[in-house]
């Protein structure tokens, strides 16, 4: 059976991780899996989903479902959208604009990681349906201010500045892979350095070469990417280095916040994501901002941070308290997931992971299987629990939700990502 086929039968989002797995080797794969610390959060995100009921009004038909919202004054097709994922391009040639273009298939947004490997402007163009860039101020402020002017001109529709990254959370399984130290050069090295460096390449040589697939395209693909999007003085691009330092020295503040919003403008959406409190919320909303995302980076930040969709159920302000529009990503594995969240009131959900799983499996052909996966399951329970728009689901939805009488998560299936 050859890995098109395995996608096309995939039924679950947990298959199509699966077939990531496989394609890709081990020191890639568990950048996108990890979570920080003892990955309570990263496995909270999901299981509040999974502990999640929701009656279901019966006897019901519905001849079309409409699962179109507005979010930041954009039209999306799907209730959801894509979350940024950084180094994407790992998984997959140009991953960033293959993931751009079936966004685009789909009517909803791509938002573009700082930490992408892909030139904004092939991803923007690769686009149908607009594109949201995501903001770390790596290499300072004037590195920043020249991303925001070129994404301006390439035609993202939105900057989204992310606050939870003033330093990199700890990812223990995948920090004692050294995967910086596997992508360093030979050059300036003296001969011991150069043969210890050689002996760790070649010992992770066999994951690759069991994975030939994915190993030919890679190095089709140019190999080790750089960091495109964050261009020097000098014009030159980052180059593949430690993420974590990087993320430390440019720590974003409150402040920052006015000038990234004067560079920014007024006419296009300044969106806030990262955000797990009214607290926060509330400032961002003060300094400019029109969205804001309720997340806790795939708990891959601080441990033991409570699972987004808590932190939505205890911390939305109530409707005319603030006039921003709500997303929240973490967690979200399923169309059922997508619907309880819009429960909550929230304008559309990201997917994080869950496009890693598509792209990784398979790229463009991947990433659709997951996009259908994620539309069947959504058109299926909104018809069994019987709301028939998105518009429905936000104002009407928190009468379907239910408490939980199970206790524990011994009822739950086994955590796959
Ligand atoms: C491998 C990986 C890389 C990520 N890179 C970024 C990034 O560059 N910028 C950012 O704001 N969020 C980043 N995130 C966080 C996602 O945008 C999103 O918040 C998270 O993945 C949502 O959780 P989920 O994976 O359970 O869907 C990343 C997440 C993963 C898994």
């Amino acid at each position: 059976m050859t890995q098109k086929q395995r996608i096309a039968d995939a039924q679950t989002t947990d298959d199509l991780w699966r077939l990531m797995l496989r394609r890709v080797p081990p020191i890639v794969s568990e950048y996108f899996r990890g979570g920080a610390d003892a990955e309570i959060t990263l496995r909270g995100n999901v299981q509040a989903f999974q502990q999640s009921q929701t009656t279901a009004y019966g006897a019901q038909k519905f001849a079309t479902l409409d699962t179109s919202t507005e979010v930041v004054e954009q039209r999306l097709e799907v209730p959801w959208f894509l979350s940024p994922v950084g180094s994407l391009r790992s998984l997959y040639p140009k991953a960033d604009a293959v993931a751009a273009e079936v966004a685009g298939e789909y009517g909803t947004v791509m938002s573009l990681s700082t930490l992408s490997g892909t030139p904004m402007e092939e991803v923007a163009a690769a686009s149908t349906s607009g594109c949201w860039f995501q903001l770390y101020l790596c290499g300072g402020k004037e590195t920043a201010l020249r991303g925001i002017a070129r994404a301006k001109a390439a035609g993202f529709r939105g900057l989204m500045l992310t606050i939870d990254t003033g330093v990199s959370g700890l990812r223990a399984l995948h920090a004692k892979m050294k995967p910086m130290e596997v992508a360093m050069t030979f050059r300036g090295l003296g001969l011991v350095d150069r043969l210890k460096l050689a002996a760790r390449k070649l010992s992770v040589s066999p994951q690759m070469v069991l994975r030939m697939p994915w190993l030919l395209a890679h190095l089709r693909d140019g190999g080790l990417m750089q960091f495109v999007n964050v261009i020097d003085d000098q014009g030159r691009p980052m180059p593949y280095a430690d993420i974590g330092t990087q993320l430390a020295a440019s720590a974003v503040t409150w402040d920052d916040l006015r000038w990234i919003k004067q560079a920014w403008g007024d006419e296009l959406p300044l969106i806030v994501k990262g955000v797990h409190c009214a607290r926060d919320a509330r400032r961002a909303e003060e300094l400019g901002a029109t969205g804001v995302v309720w997340s806790n980076h795939g708990g891959r930040q601080q441990d033991r941070v409570p699972p987004v969709l808590h932190m939505v159920a205890q911390e939305m302000p109530k409707v005319g308290d603030s006039q921003l529009d709500f997303m929240m990503d973490g967690g979200v594995r399923n169309g059922t997931d997508v619907l309880i969240a819009l429960t909550y009131g929230l304008k559309a959900v990201g997917i994080g992971r869950v496009t890693a799983a598509g792209i990784g499996a398979g790229g463009r052909f991947g990433l659709r299987r997951a996009f259908e996966i994620l539309r069947s399951d959504l058109d299926r329970a909104m018809r069994l629990v019987g709301l028939e728009s998105v518009a429905e689901l936000r104002q009407d939805g928190y009468k379907v939700r239910r408490e939980s009488a199970l206790r524990g998560i011994g009822h739950l299936p086994d955590f796959v990502f």
